[in-house]
């Protein structure tokens, strides 16, 4: 296995600085960023059966097709497909989970992002990105330097301002009185709270217990064709990034729908190490 090194609290600084952006400069990114996007593409492999492939190619083609403004992605200079197993059970929330690792540390080095989980061609990402039989590229994001100014079609897009705004803890939250809630459960879910979904849907729950947080999606609704279990996964990173800053390290344990999966802390451990991969802290 490829040992990459990981920052977490980098990560978890980037999630309030992470903004879905569309519209991009012809610029290309610079050399360090290319190389450091690549090896954590490569080295960055919390499950098996989920991966992501960074390219240096216009994605343009890729997201041709949009529906109205929604999706309307232009200029950017190179994209990462993430890609799953078709046949495992978790491949969404996994998926979720992997691509927010990834987004974050872009944003972390200067880059902007977009996840598109809906208004792509995935068969014309397969082939750019290549993929094995059985495989199936789930979602996509640019990556490069967002114009300046804010275009007409992202304005359009975010509602001027409307989908970055986000739930209050109170809808989200149930089980443990927040009163008895230990820092980590307060980092958590504050962090849970700004992740990114599916136009802005925030489908996930959570249910607080001493020693874990269990995600839920709210319902089995899904009117756009993106599963609600992978706008979960990319909470559950966050969840993960809140505890670990908190000093706390746990792991998780896939559910059944509607529950997606619990994080269940161990007591005994200071300090998190990331699941699935070797690690060394920056
Ligand atoms: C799984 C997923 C799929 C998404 N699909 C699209 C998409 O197809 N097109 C698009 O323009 N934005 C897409 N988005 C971006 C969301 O609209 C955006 O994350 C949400 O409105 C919150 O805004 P923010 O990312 O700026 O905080 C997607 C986001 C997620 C998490």
């Amino acid at each position: 296995m490829m040992i990459v090194a990981l920052s977490y609290a980098r990560w978890f600084e980037a999630i309030e600085r992470r903004k879905s952006r569309r519209s991009f400069e012809q610029r290309h990114i610079d050399q360090a960023d290319n190389k450091r996007l690549k090896e954590l593409c490569n080295g960055f492999s919390p499950y098996p059966d989920v991966r992501a492939v960074f390219r240096t190619d216009s994605p343009d083609e890729v997201f041709k097709g949009a529906i109205g403004h929604y999706g309307m992605i232009k200029g950017a200079p190179a994209f990462i497909a993430f890609i799953g197993d078709r046949k495992s059970l978790y491949v969404n929330e996994r998926i979720g989970y992997l691509g927010e690792g990834i987004i974050l540390e872009a944003t972390s080095l200067g880059l902007d992002t977009c996840w598109v989980g809906g208004f792509f061609r995935p068969e014309v990402a397969a082939n750019l990105v290549g993929t094995y039989r059985g495989e199936r590229v789930l979602a996509v994001t640019p990556v490069g330097y967002a114009k300046n100014n804010i275009s007409l079609e992202e304005r359009i897009m975010t509602g001027f301002g409307r989908t970055h705004r986000r739930k209050p803890l109170s809808d989200l939250v149930s089980g443990l009185d927040e009163s008895k809630w230990p820092t980590w459960i307060q980092k958590s879910l504050e962090a849970a709270r700004l992740a990114p979904s599916a136009v802005n849907r925030q489908p996930w729950r959570f249910e607080v217990a001493e020693q874990s947080i269990t995600v839920s999606v709210d319902n089995q609704k899904d009117k756009y064709g993106i599963s609600k279990r992978l706008d979960c996964g990319i909470a559950m990173l966050h969840i993960e990034l809140g505890a670990m800053i908190s000093g706390v390290s746990g792991k998780w344990e896939f559910l059944v729908p509607p529950k997606v999966a619990r994080f269940i802390i161990n007591p005994n451990i200071v300090g998190g190490v990331m699941m699935g991969q070797v690690k060394q802290l920056l």
